[in-house]
């Protein structure tokens, strides 16, 4: 007889949570944060919730902030990481995702995995007995956009009173922004070269929602009025056309002439790294309205309730 086994709690996209879970993981993190306030930053939380847990973070792609916040982040939980470069694994090689999958859940108790290609994190997640979370791929970027709802939420109000204004490229973290809107509300306005305009799907899921997003290719229009602007780099780690984005997106610099048609004091928010004198100029993302350093710190907060979300802690 074979026994049943329970189907992990994945956290893969945005899309598929409801906004109580969504704003139950974010009320959740900000309630570590505040508890942790003037805390040494390698001080484990009192309750150890995740002691003997161990997650394996892979890495198809470099990263800084998504590495260090969720090694810094298990280990405040109570919990141990173990960092795998997929170059250096059999995956590499051509081993299977579902045989790595289903092997890597009989060593660890979370995945974390940040993959060339989004495909990639469907599969480990369908075939591992573990939960999987999503750490960027080539469409989507949960972690990033959750941080980024809490972020502007403590400084603003909440989402879905906000208008939000994405310019440039229609990316990844563009895609996670309007399915943020789609379950938590809010208005987004993007501002993308009509060749790179967030997918076909992501604008229809956006519908199918009854998301408030609308799309123009006027950078200028996307901004008026906005609470916030969001950019993020022209070429990301996917990309191999990098002279024809720079191209195309360079009229959607965000600059302080940019800004002056946002609300008066609106907020500049870039999930980094940046190219500084390319999507954004000094002027902006070094102003006193510019939530940068927040949006990382709160990687590390945000991404603390999901994996107690995913761990059932
Ligand atoms: N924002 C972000 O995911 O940064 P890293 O690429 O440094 O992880
Ligand atoms: N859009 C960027 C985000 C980096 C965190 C990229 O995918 O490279």
């Amino acid at each position: 007889m074979t026994v049943p086994m329970s189907i992990p709690k994945h956290f893969l996209d945005i899309s598929d949570f409801d906004a109580t879970t969504l704003n139950g993981i974010i009320a959740r993190s900000r309630a570590m944060k505040d508890a942790r306030k003037g805390c040494p930053k390698g001080l484990r939380e009192t309750d150890e919730p995740l002691k003997g847990r161990m997650l394996a973070l892979i890495f198809e792609r470099p990263s800084t902030r998504t590495r260090v916040s969720f090694e810094v982040g298990m280990r405040q939980l109570g919990g141990d990481t173990l960092v795998l470069t997929g170059s250096e694994m059999q995956l590499g090689r051509g081993e299977t995702i579902a045989d790595t999958a289903r092997v890597l859940s009989r060593y660890v108790d979370a995945i974390m995995i940040r993959a060339a290609a989004h495909e990639t994190v469907t599969e480990l997640a369908a075939a591992a007995s573990v939960p999987v979370i999503n750490g960027l791929t080539n469409l989507t970027h949960p972690c990033q956009v959750m941080a980024d709802v809490m972020t502007l939420e403590e400084h603003l109000a909440p989402l879905k009173d906000l208008t939000i204004s994405w310019v440039g490229d229609g990316n990844n973290v563009a895609a996670s922004w309007v399915q943020a809107v789609g379950r938590l509300g809010g208005r987004l306005r993007i501002g993308a070269p009509a060749e790179l305009a967030p997918a076909r799907g992501v604008m229809d899921w956006a519908k199918a929602a009854g998301a408030d997003v609308s799309l123009t290719t006027s950078p200028e229009e996307a901004v008026a009025g906005a609470d916030c602007v969001i950019t993020d780099c022209w070429v990301s780690m996917h990309n191999t056309d990098s002279a024809s984005r720079h191209n195309l997106l360079r009229p959607y610099q965000v600059n302080a002439k940019l800004m002056r048609l946002a609300k008066p004091n609106a907020k500049f928010m870039h999930c980094l790294p940046a190219h500084r004198g390319e999507e954004v100029t000094d002027e902006v993302i070094d102003s006193q309205n510019s939530l940068i350093l927040d949006e990382a710190e709160n990687r590390l907060h945000v991404q603390k309730a999901i994996l107690l979300h995913c761990l059932g802690a």
